[in-house]
Parts: C-alpha cells; structure tokens; sequence
C-alpha cells in the first residue's frame, strides 16, 4: 500500500507553477492551417486565427455553429495536429461534479479498509490518509486535463456546453480562471500544464456571459462552396471530383430552403460516400431519390422536396456548381 502523505504530495506539487512551460504551438496560422488539413480537417482564415489566438494567449476557445459544422471535429483535430492528449467531456442535463471531475471510488475503499481491519492496522488517522489518497480517486475529465503530473498541455473538449445547467457552467468559471480543483480529503490540485479548453454549443440556451467573457468566440458557419469541397476531397478521397462537386452545390441548395432539418457538412459527407459506395459518378433524379434519407432527416422534409421535384433542384445545383 502507497503511504498516504507522499501520494497527496505529488498530487499537490504543481502548486507553485501555474503558466505552463511549454508552449502548444510555436509556428503560423498558415503552418496550423497546414497541420489541420494532415488531419483532414479543414480550417479557414477565421477559424485558424481564433485557434492560434487561443493557443499563443491560454484561452479557451468558445465555438458555436449548427449541427455538423465542425466543432467537435475541431477539436479532436487539433489534439491530433499538436500531438497531443485530446480529453472529453460531453455535457448532458444533470452533469455533476462526479461525472466531470472526480469521485472516490466507494468499493476499493471499502475492500480496502476490510484487509486493513483483519491485519488489525485500523489506526484511525493513518486509515483516513490511505483510503482518501490517490489510488482511490477516479479521475474523470476535468481533473485529468489539469493533473500536475501531465508534460504536455492537453486539449480539453467541453462539448456541448450547452446541455448542462447553469450550476455546472458556475463551476466551469472558476476552473478556467485558476485551473485548478479542491478536493477536500486531498487539498489543491493545480495544472502544471494548463489544457489548451475547447466548449461547445449548439445554442440551445444562451451559455452565460460570465463564462463567455473568459473565451475567445467563434461562430462557425456553413462552409463556403468551395470550403465543403475542399473538406470532401479531404475527408472521402475515393469519390470522384466530379460528384463531390455536385453533392456539394446540391446541399448548398437545400440550405437555403426552409428545411426542418438543415443538412450539415457531415451529411454532405455521408452522402458523398453513400454515393460512391453505389459506384455513382455523376448525380441525376434517380441517384438523388434512392439516397435522399442520408441527407433529409425528416418525413416533412422529404415530402417537401419530392412535392417541388427533385430535377429543379438539380437544375438550380447546377447553375450555382458551375461558379465553381
Ligand atoms: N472543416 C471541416 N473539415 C473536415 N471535416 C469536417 C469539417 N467540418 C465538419 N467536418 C466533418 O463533419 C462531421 C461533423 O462534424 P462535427 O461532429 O465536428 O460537427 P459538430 O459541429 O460538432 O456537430 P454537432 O453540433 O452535431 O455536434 C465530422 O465527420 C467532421 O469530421
Ligand atoms: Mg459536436
């Protein structure tokens, strides 16, 4: 068994240092770019500028957008692209602190005090110090993105801010300012090197202004044209040039009807791969009817584009693809 006093202390040592010595990212916003696209994420000016700021700066970046845009994506392609840890936290109505930042594991606990208690070595303050030491903490996200013991910033994803309650967002506020978490058995854990933290939302609910005031903001839009080709390319690299360009300017063309469900970039992909998966090279009505459910989520919005033909909307795709 670990001795108690030195398990905490190392959980503690990070106490002085709290700037982070090592930087996540030293190059361009055009070598960041470069690093996104080698993990087929595709990121333009803006977007690249707001993640360079947050990473040169230290502060977390806010992103908001539709469904499907590439927010979580992000993330995970920034982990990837810095060579590092990417850590998850998906929020969900009634989080709380066990799920996202620790708890005692209960059961070793108890096994634990069983054996100490038949070797008869229940010393009341030396059992206390073994059983809440760090052998017996779970470590769930927030915590293991500012453990002390990490030697390289993390990305941190808060994803989808926007489904927890306001309670958890007032406990995110004082994390981001100080990272660092109080555990009341154990004392102050500090990140040595503090997450590069990247939320979420899908708008929901208005997140708090306290909270946002801390972040830099990004909304991140419908990719252009272009962009959403280029993310095709990047993302189903077997599918023909040609189609993808359709696909992609169809799409364009739903999202400006009044859809229930408004395609996001991950239906374009779907249905890019859909299509090549049938071995289709170019988009005419039959090709777009047999694989309509991959892009249109809902009855009302399938009825309504069956009711308004499919052939215009191809016809309209065209024109507009061909600014391309
Ligand atoms: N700019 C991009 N470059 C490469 N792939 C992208 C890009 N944007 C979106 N994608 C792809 O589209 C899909 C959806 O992206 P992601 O899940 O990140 O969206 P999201 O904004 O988090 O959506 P939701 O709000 O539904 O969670 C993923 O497969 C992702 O890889
Ligand atoms: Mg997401």
């Amino acid at each position: 068994m670990t001795d108690g006093t030195s398990v905490s202390a190392s959980v503690l040592t990070a106490g002085a240092a709290s700037t982070g010595v090592n930087n996540m990212f030293t190059g361009s916003i055009s070598e960041l770019q470069r690093r996104l696209k080698a993990q087929q994420y595709v990121a333009d000016r803006g977007l690249a500028v707001s993640l360079f700021l947050a990473l040169r700066l230290r502060r977390p970046l806010f992103l908001e957008g539709e469904a499907g845009v590439g927010k979580t994506s992000l993330a995970s392609a920034t982990a990837a692209a810095l060579g590092t840890d990417l850590i998850r936290l998906q929020c969900y109505d009634g989080l709380d602190i066990s799920h996202a930042v620790y708890e005692w594991d209960y059961a070793r606990q108890l096994l634990e005090l069983r054996i100490l208690e038949a070797a008869h070595a229940l010393d009341r303050d030396t059992a206390r110090r073994e059983l809440y030491s760090e052998p017996f903490l779970i470590k769930r996200p927030l915590l293991q993105a500012i453990d002390p013991a990490r030697t390289q910033p993390a990305v941190l994803l808060i994803d989808e801010i926007d489904r927890a309650d306001e309670e958890f967002e007032g406990y995110l506020l004082e994390l981001l300012a100080e990272f660092q978490i109080t555990i009341p058995e154990l004392g102050t854990v500090r990140a040595v090197e503090p997450p590069l933290v990247v939320l979420t939302s899908n708008r929901t609910r208005e997140v708090h202004d306290a909270l946002k005031r801390r972040c830099l903001y990004q909304w991140i839009d419908y990719p252009t044209l272009d962009t959403e080709l280029a993310i095709v390319t990047a993302r189903v690299p077997h599918a023909s040039v040609r189609l993808a360009e359709q696909v992609a300017a169809v799409v364009h063309e739903l999202r400006g009807m009044e859809l229930y469900k408004v395609p996001g970039v991950s239906e374009t992909l779907d249905w890019v791969a859909a299509l090549a998966a049938l071995e289709t090279e170019t988009l005419d009505v039959d090709a777009v009817e047999q694989t309509l459910g991959v892009v249109l989520k809902t009855k009302e919005d399938l009825d309504m584009l069956r009711g308004q033909g499919i052939g215009g909307l191809l016809e309209r795709a065209r024109m507009r693809g061909s600014g391309l």
